[in-house]
């Protein structure tokens, strides 16, 4: 089966009334999550390229246990070494390395593809957890195998006090305002901000993590100006018409004004979209390395010809396809090719010929050379 899940509501009063604003429990609206098994997982952690951590701590609260963290990669000598209590294993960027979890992205089209950042998988023994905390990110939080029991807190900020620890930010304090006990295929969103507590209820819990991307508001303003810069010859400020200076030793607010016009008039909106473009569309983790299970993909698609890698991100604009951070043009007759594998991961045949054509054909090919798609047939 296909990783899937379907909201318990329309996509519009989901927008309207929960996304970025209060949590959502979906009971029963995710299925097809029996890959990977937690042997899989574990193996991703002992990868030198994908990034994990193990947290230590007793789930319970008042408990007298301090929390820890390692970081991965780890040995098959550390895992084994793990108590039979109160630890869980998250790996990051899953969908990056098993394309056959990266599908579950195709059920989340209610927001814009860019939008999406990565889906996390924790295995959890018996009162594991990671504490109580709030993300600065919207995730949607899969129960996959076991039982997690979730506590909901209120919206925390920068000024919310935290316990003392070098690099675990959990919260002093976490007012309960909710309880959610989650069983597999159970789902839960959770608005950024919003404090929250998952404590595993027995060994084998597995939580999916699809988590949102919201780039920094700095680092789009650097990549505009980056790109800006490399494009603008030497454009020099221009004061023809002028009138008569009142203060000639101060910078009057009207010329700083005309200056501050004059720099920005350089941010031309193709420009910008390009240089938004080439950040939303570079991936999290190159996992292309990673080889497809196109067996089991193959099983649960059976119509599908061609499957996006887990590690390709694609962005349709009006002149061709971002892949990977990098722009393709496309011909006018292929713009709907470019659109059609941006807008899911899983192709058919019929369908890639309507788009394609042979000339298109040949592209696709050289695409599956390069190992941002594999084929199915
Ligand atoms: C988990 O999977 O245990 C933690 C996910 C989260 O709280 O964001
Ligand atoms: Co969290």
């Amino acid at each position: 089966m296909l990783p899937r899940f379907r909201l318990p509501i329309s996509a519009a009063e989901f927008l309207r009334d929960y996304w970025q604003r209060q949590p959502l429990l979906a009971p029963a609206s995710a299925s097809g999550l029996d890959v990977p098994d937690p042997n899989v997982l574990a193996g991703l952690a002992l990868e030198e390229s994908v990034e994990s951590r193990i947290i230590l701590g007793a789930g319970e609260a008042n408990s007298e246990t301090p929390w820890a963290v390692r970081h991965g990669p780890f040995t098959e000598a550390d895992l084994q070494a793990l108590p039979d209590r109160n630890w869980t294993l998250l790996v990051q960027s899953v969908d990056h390395c098993l394309t056959e979890v990266s599908l579950m992205l195709d059920s989340f089209d209610f927001l814009p593809g860019w939008r999406l950042e990565d889906i996390m998988i924790s295995y959890a023994v018996t009162g594991g957890s990671v504490g109580p905390h709030f993300d600065q990110y919207d995730v949607f939080l899969i129960q996959a195998a076991g039982h997690r029991r979730w506590q909901l807190g209120p919206h925390c900020d920068a000024t919310t006090p935290l316990q003392p620890h070098d690099t675990l930010r959990l919260l002093a304090d976490m007012p309960v305002t909710s309880e959610h006990l989650l069983g597999p295929g159970d789902v839960l969103y959770v608005p950024p901000g919003v404090a929250h507590w998952g404590v595993a209820e027995d060994d084998d819990c597995v939580t999916w993590s699809v988590g949102f991307r919201a780039p920094r508001r700095a680092d789009l303003l650097a990549r505009i100006t980056d790109e800006v810069l490399a494009e603008v010859p030497e454009a020099l400020f221009t004061d023809a018409g002028r009138g008569l200076p009142e203060a000639p030793g101060t910078l009057s607010p009207a010329d700083a004004q005309t200056l501050t016009q004059q720099a920005l008039a350089l941010i031309t909106p193709a420009r910008a979209e390009c240089a938004l473009a080439q950040l939303l569309s570079e991936p999290r983790h190159n996992g292309l390395d990673f080889e497809v299970d196109t067996g089991h993909i193959r099983a649960a698609a059976p119509a599908a010809s061609l499957v996006r890698h887990g590690s390709t991100r694609l962005l349709a604009d009006s002149t061709g396809l971002w892949i990977n951070g990098e722009h393709h043009a496309l011909p006018e007759d292929l713009q709907g090719l470019g659109t059609y594998l941006a807008s899911r991961r899983l192709y058919e045949q019929d369908a890639l010929k309507e788009h394609a054509g042979s000339t298109g054909l040949e592209l696709l090919n050289e695409w599956i050379e390069q190992g941002f798609f594999v084929s199915l047939e």
